[in-house]
């Protein structure tokens, strides 16, 4: 570890506890201190970091993405075999300071993705691309359906859940397949953008995780984040190009809810709705409660409703790889709409 890092982190280890204003006084590096304090990474509250609190310990399988001491198991930069987490880990860890600045994170060469696809991280993204890269993938929906009948519901089906923050996934696009990606289409690789802008610490200051939108404007001018478009193409059909790119990806989510729930109405038994909350699809009109989580899928509406998720669950997703996302969404609206004659839903061009 470089002596400089080291030296900050025990000074923020030493400081933590107290209060970020007097810590200002006296560290070297308060700024970038405190800013990490202030960031999700930082929150111990957060139910990111709490969710195991009343069993004790995180679970080998959720441990590499929800705790500092998980992640340098997974990668085996704590002395154990690299590529998992042999045991529990007890709670109360957060994403601190030593996930990103541990002896050995500098040699991870390669970063393996849910679909079994593996991507050598640009500098200093092998820790993001390792916990934002989403549980499944694309394969995971088909691993699921295989030998079932497209429209015919199949009680043994349930939602799979992309996870979330799966900015990596979406980034990378179909290097990574995290969508689900139609037989016959082809989809956008890795978002290039321009190469200065083009890796997760590019844009994200790595302590505060936010976006450095300053330095957006060189180029996009006059723009803030969710107005920035550069793209020509009237991609929902709604005859307007002004937009930002954000509204287009959204007005395309709109309109393949619309398509899911029209789907689930005329060729299953089950009317379906969408609430932003676990496991998010539920049987419509009822509680929305675990009990009455969505129960009648057939391949087509999970592969759809899978693609819904999986745009939804990255707020970065314009930014991370707009053409991804609007392929996939716009896949999954056809598709249903062959499918279902009810699905009457004006698209523009694919791109
Ligand atoms: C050990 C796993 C882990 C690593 C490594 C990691 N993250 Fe995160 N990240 C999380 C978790 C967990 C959250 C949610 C935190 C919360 O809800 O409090 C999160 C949240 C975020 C957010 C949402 C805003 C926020 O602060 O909550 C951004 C943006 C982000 N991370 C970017 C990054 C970037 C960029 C990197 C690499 C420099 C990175 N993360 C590395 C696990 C990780
Ligand atoms: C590949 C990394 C990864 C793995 C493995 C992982 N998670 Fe997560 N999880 C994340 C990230 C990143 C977030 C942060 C999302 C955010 O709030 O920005 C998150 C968020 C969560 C949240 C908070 C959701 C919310 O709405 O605030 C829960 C609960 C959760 N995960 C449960 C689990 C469980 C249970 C497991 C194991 C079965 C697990 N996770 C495994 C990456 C992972
Ligand atoms: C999510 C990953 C992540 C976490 C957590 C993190 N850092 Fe960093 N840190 C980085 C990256 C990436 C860089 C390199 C930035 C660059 O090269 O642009 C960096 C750079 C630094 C530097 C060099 C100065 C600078 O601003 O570039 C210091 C010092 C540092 N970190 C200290 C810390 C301390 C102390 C903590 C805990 C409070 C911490 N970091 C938490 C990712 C992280
Ligand atoms: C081209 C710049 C750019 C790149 C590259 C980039 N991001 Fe983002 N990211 C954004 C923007 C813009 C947003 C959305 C901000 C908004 O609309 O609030 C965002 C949002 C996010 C969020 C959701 C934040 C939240 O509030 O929930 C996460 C997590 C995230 N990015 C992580 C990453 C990771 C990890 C990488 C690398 C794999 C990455 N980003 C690469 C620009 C970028
Ligand atoms: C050096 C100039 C430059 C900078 C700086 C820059 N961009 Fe870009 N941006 C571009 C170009 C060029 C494109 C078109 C790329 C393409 O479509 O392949 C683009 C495209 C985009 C798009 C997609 C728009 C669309 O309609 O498809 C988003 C979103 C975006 N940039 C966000 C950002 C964010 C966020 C930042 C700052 C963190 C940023 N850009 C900084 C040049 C830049």
């Amino acid at each position: 570890m470089k002596r400089s890092i080291a030296a900050a982190i025990l000074v923020a280890l030493a400081f933590l506890p107290i209060a970020a204003a007097q810590a200002q006084e006296k560290a070297p590096e308060p700024s970038l201190i405190e800013l990490w304090q202030k960031s999700g990474h930082g929150n111990s509250q957060s139910s990111a970091f709490t969710h195991w609190n009343d069993e004790g310990e995180i679970p080998v399988n959720c441990a590499a993405c929800h705790s500092g001491e998980g992640f340098r198991a997974f990668h085996g930069l704590d002395g154990s075999t690299p590529g998992g987490v042999d045991q529990p880990i007890a709670t109360g860890g957060v994403v601190d300071c030593a996930t990103c600045h541990e002896d050995g994170i500098k040699e991870i060469a390669t970063i393996r993705f849910p679909s079994g696809a593996e991507i050598t991280p640009p500098r200093g993204t092998a820790t993001c691309l390792t916990c934002h890269q989403g549980r499944a993938a694309g394969n995971s929906v088909d691993q699921q359906t295989a030998n079932m009948v497209d429209d015919e519901v199949n009680v043994e089906l349930a939602f799979v859940n992309p996870h979330y923050a799966v900015a990596a996934a979406t980034l990378f696009g179909s290097q990574v397949k995290g969508g689900y990606e139609y037989p016959g289409q082809d989809y956008s690789g890795q978002f290039a953008h321009v190469d200065a802008f083009s890796s997760c610490i590019d844009c994200h200051d790595p302590h505060s995780t936010q976006v450095k939108e300053l330095s957006c404007t060189s180029c996009h001018e006059g723009e803030t984040l969710r107005t920035i478009r550069t793209s020509k193409t009237d991609f929902d059909g709604d005859g307007d190009v002004t937009t930002g790119i954000y509204s287009e990806i959204s007005s395309l989510k709109a309109k393949l809810l619309l398509a899911i729930e029209t789907y689930a109405a005329e060729r299953t038994e089950t009317p379906i709705t969408y609430a932003s909350r676990y496991p998010y699809f539920f049987i419509a009109d009822t509680e929305l409660t675990y009990a009455n989580r969505y129960n009648a899928w057939t391949p087509a509406l999970l592969r759809a409703a899978y693609n819904y998720q999986f745009v939804t669950m990255d707020k970065g997703a314009y930014a991370h790889n707009p053409h991804y996302a609007v392929q996939v969404l716009h896949d999954s609206i056809t598709d249903l709409a062959h499918r279902a004659p009810g699905i009457n839903i004006e698209l523009g061009p694919r791109p």
